[in-house]
This record gives structure tokens, C-alpha cells and sequence, in this order.
């Protein structure tokens, strides 16, 4: 039955994946979620011009047009995307140039890394596309990087299960202005579950043979690269952490 799952999980690999993940979000949610994290003060500002070179120098390594700016941000969302799923070498390779992208912009990161601040001069599938890149960066490169790393083969296809996409139509059905906050929180709570079903059995059967021991790291895995866009908008929303269980 795993070796099934397992199994049909790799012929998918051939025709797609997706380690930054795919759904859709309407314009005018857009802009509520910008407005959601409108920044208080003017404290801290983002400079334009260090935001343009950072961005340059990170589009160098991924060979993006110079001319490409955080404008752009469904180009660099998709061109991340490609580069990420290759494999774990070019995993590696992302996620060094976002922690020099990261360091090139200092202080100024978060300031430049707001979905308002962004849409002040972006269309906001642009603008969300952009966020959304690099707050899912700083969940897989950061505190998801060795769970991406022990689980490549599961992680990276698990959005074209069908599991992945109920999780996903059901957000999409029941998210509006009225409930934003608490549907992100119920599908963190669905992509918890389907992580962990799909590949918290597989890193330990490997190690224990037939005992059913279930990881729930490979959930938080799943529900944090959801939350992470949100995190500014939501602040109070958490994933389930856990560590392990044996089931008889
Ligand atoms: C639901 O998905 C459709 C198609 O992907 C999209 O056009 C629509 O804006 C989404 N709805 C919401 C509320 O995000
Ligand atoms: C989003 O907000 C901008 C600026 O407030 C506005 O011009 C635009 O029409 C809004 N778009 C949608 C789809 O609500
Ligand atoms: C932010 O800056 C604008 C103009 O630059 C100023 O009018 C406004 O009072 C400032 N707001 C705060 C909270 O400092
Ligand atoms: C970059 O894009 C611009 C505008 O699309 C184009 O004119 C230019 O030739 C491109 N440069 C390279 C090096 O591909
Ligand atoms: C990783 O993917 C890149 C780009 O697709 C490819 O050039 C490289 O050979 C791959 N490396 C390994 C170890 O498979």
C-alpha cells in the first residue's frame, strides 16, 4: 500500500511538482491580505533602489532577464519554482541566493517583503506572486529545510494528489473577508493532516520496517508552507506541532 503510493507519487514527478505551493487567491482577497498587514508606522521604509540591486543580483543566479524587477513577481515565481524542483542540489542553490538576497537588504527585508508596501506600485497577482516566493523561501530554506531534505521525493509531489487539491478547493470555496484568518487556519490544519498521511509513514518505515510509526513533522512541514504567506496577515493562526507516535 505505501510502496503504492510511493510508487504512483514518482510517476507523477515526471510531469510536475511543486514545492512552492500552487493556489490561487481572487484579487480582491489580495488586497485584503495587503490590507490586513498594512505596517503601522513609517518606521521602517524600503529602500527601492537596494531592493532593485538585491534583486538583481538574485536573478542572476537563475538566469532571469536583468530587466525583471520585484515587479514582476509571477515571472520570479515561476522561475523559482522550476529551479526548486529539480532536485535537492538546486534546492541548495535557491536557497543560498535567497539568504544573499536575505543579507543584501538588512534591515530593510521585511519592510520590502510587505504585500501593502508592494501593491502601492504592483497589480496584485504580481505583488501576491512576489510575497508569496519569499515568504515560502523563508519557510523551506529555513525552519522546513531538513524536513524538504529527508522527505524530497514525497514533499515536492504532494501537490499533485488529490488530497492536496481538496485542501485546496476547500479553501477556495470558503475563504472570504468574513473568515479569512480561521480558513487559513482549517486549511493549514487540512495540508497538516495530508503531509502527514502521505509522508510522515515513509521516513520511518525505512527505519523500522512494518511498525506504524507516524512523524508529524511532515505535517507541520505542510501546513507552515501554507501559513508562511499569511503569517503577516494572520499573525495569531499556528500549525500543529508534534513530534512522534508509535500506533500498534
Ligand atoms: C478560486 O479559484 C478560482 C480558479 O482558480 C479563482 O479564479 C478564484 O479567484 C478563487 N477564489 C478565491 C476566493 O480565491
Ligand atoms: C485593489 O486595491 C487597489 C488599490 O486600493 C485598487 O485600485 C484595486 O481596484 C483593488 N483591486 C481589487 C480587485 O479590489
Ligand atoms: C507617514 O509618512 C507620511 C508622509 O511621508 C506622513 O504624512 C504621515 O504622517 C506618516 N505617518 C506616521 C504614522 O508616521
Ligand atoms: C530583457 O527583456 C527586455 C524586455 O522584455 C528585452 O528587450 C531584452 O532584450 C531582454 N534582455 C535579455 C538579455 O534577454
Ligand atoms: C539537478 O537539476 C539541474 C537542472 O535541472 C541539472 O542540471 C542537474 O544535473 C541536476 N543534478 C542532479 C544531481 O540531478
Amino acid at each position: 500500500m505505501r510502496f503504492t503510493l510511493i510508487s504512483l507519487l514518482r510517476l507523477v514527478a515526471l510531469s510536475r511538482s511543486d514545492l512552492l505551493l500552487p493556489f490561487s487567491l481572487s484579487n480582491d482577497l489580495i488586497n485584503y491580505t495587503a490590507q490586513l498587514e498594512q505596517p503601522s508606522s513609517n518606521g521602517s521604509i524600503c529602500n527601492v533602489a537596494q531592493l532593485n540591486y538585491c534583486q538583481y543580483l538574485f536573478n542572476q543566479n537563475f538566469g532571469l532577464n536583468s530587466s525583471v524587477s520585484y515587479d514582476q513577481g509571477s515571472d520570479i515565481f515561476s522561475t523559482i519554482q522550476d529551479h526548486l524542483n529539480s532536485n535537492v542540489t538546486q534546492l541548495n542553490r535557491v536557497c543560498k541566493a535567497r539568504t544573499s538576497f536575505y543579507h543584501c537588504l538588512g534591515q530593510s527585508y521585511y519592510s520590502c517583503m510587505n504585500l501593502h508596501t508592494r501593491l502601492e506600485t504592483t497589480d496584485p497577482s504580481n505583488g501576491f506572486d512576489y510575497i508569496r516566493t519569499f515568504r515560502g523561501l523563508e519557510w523551506t530554506c529555513g525552519g522546513g529545510f531538513r524536513e524538504v531534505m529527508n522527505q524530497w521525493d514525497c514533499i515536492v509531489n504532494l501537490p499533485t494528489t488529490n488530497a492536496y487539491q481538496s485542501c485546496i478547493n476547500f479553501f477556495n470555496q470558503s475563504v472570504s473577508t468574513n473568515n479569512f484568518c480561521p480558513s487559513i487556519q482549517q486549511t493549514g490544519e487540512c495540508l497538516n493532516d495530508v503531509y502527514r498521511d502521505a509522508c510522515g509513514y515513509v521516513e520511518v518505515s525505512l527505519i523500522i520496517g512494518y511498525s506504524n510509526l507516524i512523524s508529524f513533522q511532515a505535517g507541520h512541514y505542510g501546513c507552515e508552507s501554507f501559513r508562511y504567506t499569511f503569517h503577516k496577515a494572520c499573525p495569531g493562526i499556528q500549525c500543529p506541532v508534534g513530534n512522534s507516535k508509535l500506533v500498534a
